[in-house]
């Protein structure tokens, strides 16, 4: 069983999801960790198209999540900790933008939500990767709540940055994910939009689990 939740960058889906999937004890499934480790491989080819495919076809990447953190590893590495530095945030777009990686981690998507319950996010899961999901959210908020989100996370780790450039880089990345050839940032026909501005976080979280507990309680009744 698959439940998605798709939306831009800082509308709240990482910590929602990872909630929800905490309180229904379901699995989680984070697709941007899964585009940013494809992106560590292609810095480590140095930004040579043809060799990172080579390379990618070379690796195994495996994860996993447990205590509020998506793990992953390549190989038997695990490379969590690398995955949101600046670097691999200024180049993921890129990563994410050529046909062979979307279609490399949908195969790795799909394969493991073949067993168990997932609560998994992104930007095209209900689009693209699982048009057949049991539940579709899409999750949105204004421009000015997804930055004072972002620079609180930033400023949190001690990252040295203004509003304005925190601004400035989600309006970029939007503007990236949604104007894409391969699969852009759209919000499926059949999916609840979810407007989290003026919303609490625990009332993103009991909105998304009351949709899913009346979805699921309706079918075992008939
Ligand atoms: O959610 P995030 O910021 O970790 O995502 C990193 C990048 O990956 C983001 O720029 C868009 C891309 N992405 C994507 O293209 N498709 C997805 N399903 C998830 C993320």
């Amino acid at each position: 069983m698959i439940i998605v939740i798709d939306g831009p960058a800082g509308s709240g889906k990482s910590s929602t999801a990872k909630a929800v999937a905490d309180k229904l004890d379901i699995q989680y499934l984070d697709s941007g960790a899964l585009y940013r480790t494809l992106t560590l491989i292609y810095l480590e080819s140095g930004k040579d198209k043809t060799k990172f495919f080579e390379l990618l076809n070379q690796k195994s990447i495996s994860f996993y999540y447990t205590d509020g953190a998506f793990n992953v590893s390549i190989g038997k590495q695990n490379i969590t900790d690398h995955l949101r530095t600046v670097e691999v945030s200024e180049h993921v777009s890129t990563v994410a933008a050529m046909l062979k990686s979307r279609e490399h981690v949908n195969r790795l998507m799909r394969k493991a939500v073949q067993q168990g319950a997932w609560i998994a996010e992104g930007r095209d899961l209900g689009t693209a990767v699982f048009p057949d999901a049991e539940l579709k959210f899409f999750m949105v908020a204004d421009l000015d709540t997804r930055a004072e989100r972002r620079y609180k996370e930033l400023k949190a780790k001690g990252t040295d940055i203004t509003k304005d450039e925190v601004k400035k880089r989600i309006l970029e990345r939007d503007r990236k994910d949604s104007q894409r050839k391969s699969d852009p940032l759209r919000k499926a026909d059949d999916a609840i939009k979810v407007d989290t501005s003026e919303m609490t976080f625990e009332q993103q979280v009991n909105f998304i689990c009351s949709k899913i507990t009346d979805k699921f309680q309706r079918l075992l009744k008939y």
